[in-house]
């Protein structure tokens, strides 16, 4: 499929890299961005499950992974309107948190508003060692509309969430690497190469048990420890149903490699 604001490639069977490519605005999100990524998570999700695997999320170009919302096309919004503009974004975002496969983020560049809340909807961050994540909306006069307050303080606690969304100050990668909210810095021209081993990595793993991991985590983690740990092992059991699982563990008994096929 073809977009104009971002480009969808397979890189290899069922490996899938996402580029978000507005450089004249620093891949800021406008409405029809964010349709456009609409459209490529469904096309994702509607996919068998060994044709979609594993998705990176990056941006285009040295400089930013996405600069946040389009402020350019926010400034003629009226109150209903940016109501909309700001639940359609969180409703795009939810989607691509709840994507079956897992969603790398390659952050590349400035990560702010927007961007980083949509790097907040992935799995997890890896990031370059120009990248610099920030809430900077209250020096809009505004504040965070698609999940930035509600995420971020879920990944790096309040006290730091706080810090980061009242004050709109930026942070460099080491800092979001020692608080957890990016897993791994490299330099630049190895953040891709390194998203690419690790989604190569996970896609060796068993697609169903992948996906509720991901399932089990991201549900279990706001609700009582009673109920999560009935989602763990609902979830747990239901794998015992699918060949995979039994490919997996005679493989390991086997001393040899197991090959899953999604069943
Ligand atoms: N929206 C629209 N255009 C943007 C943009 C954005 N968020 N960010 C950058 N651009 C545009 C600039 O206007 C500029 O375009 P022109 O050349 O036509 O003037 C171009 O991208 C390059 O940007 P700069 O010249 O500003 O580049 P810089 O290197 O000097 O600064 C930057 C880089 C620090 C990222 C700076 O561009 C910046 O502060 N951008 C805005 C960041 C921001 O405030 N993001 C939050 C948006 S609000 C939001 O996201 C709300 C929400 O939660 C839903």
């Amino acid at each position: 499929m073809e977009w104009k604001n971002l480009q969808l490639k397979m890189e290899e069977n069922g490996l899938w890299i996402l580029t978000m490519s507005r450089p004249q605005a620093l891949n800021a999100l406008n409405r029809e961005t964010i349709l456009e990524l609409e459209q490529a998570i469904h096309f994702l999700q509607e996919k068998p499950t060994m044709e979609a695997r594993a998705l990176i999320l990056t941006g285009s170009g040295e400089k930013a992974f996405v600069a946040g919302a389009d402020i350019k096309e926010m400034i003629s919004l009226e109150a209903e309107e940016a109501r909309l503009f700001a639940e359609k974004g969180q409703r795009v975002f939810r989607q691509l948190e709840m994507l079956r496969l897992p969603v790398i983020a390659a952050v590349n560049g400035f990560a702010l508003g927007g961007g980083l809340e949509l790097a907040l909807s992935c799995d997890f961050i890896y990031a370059s060692d120009n990248a610099k994540f920030g809430l900077p909306e209250v020096s809009l006069g505004l504040m965070p509309g698609f999940g930035g307050c509600v995420r971020l303080s879920r990944v790096v606690g309040l006290n730091k969430a706080r810090e980061m969304a009242m004050t709109g100050e930026m942070i460099a990668a080491g800092e979001a690497s020692q608080i957890s909210l990016v897993q791994k810095v490299l330099p630049a021209a190895e953040l891709l190469p390194f998203a690419i081993k690790t989604a190569k990595s996970l896609m060796t793993r068993g697609p169903r048990a992948v996906a509720s991991v991901k399932r089990v985590v991201l549900d279990g983690y706001d609700i009582d420890i009673d109920g999560a740990l009935a989602l763990e092992s609902s979830s747990f059991s239901q794998l015992f149903q699918f060949k995979d699982s039994r490919e997996g563990m005679t493989a390991f008994i086997e001393k040899r490699k197991a090959q899953f096929n999604g069943n």
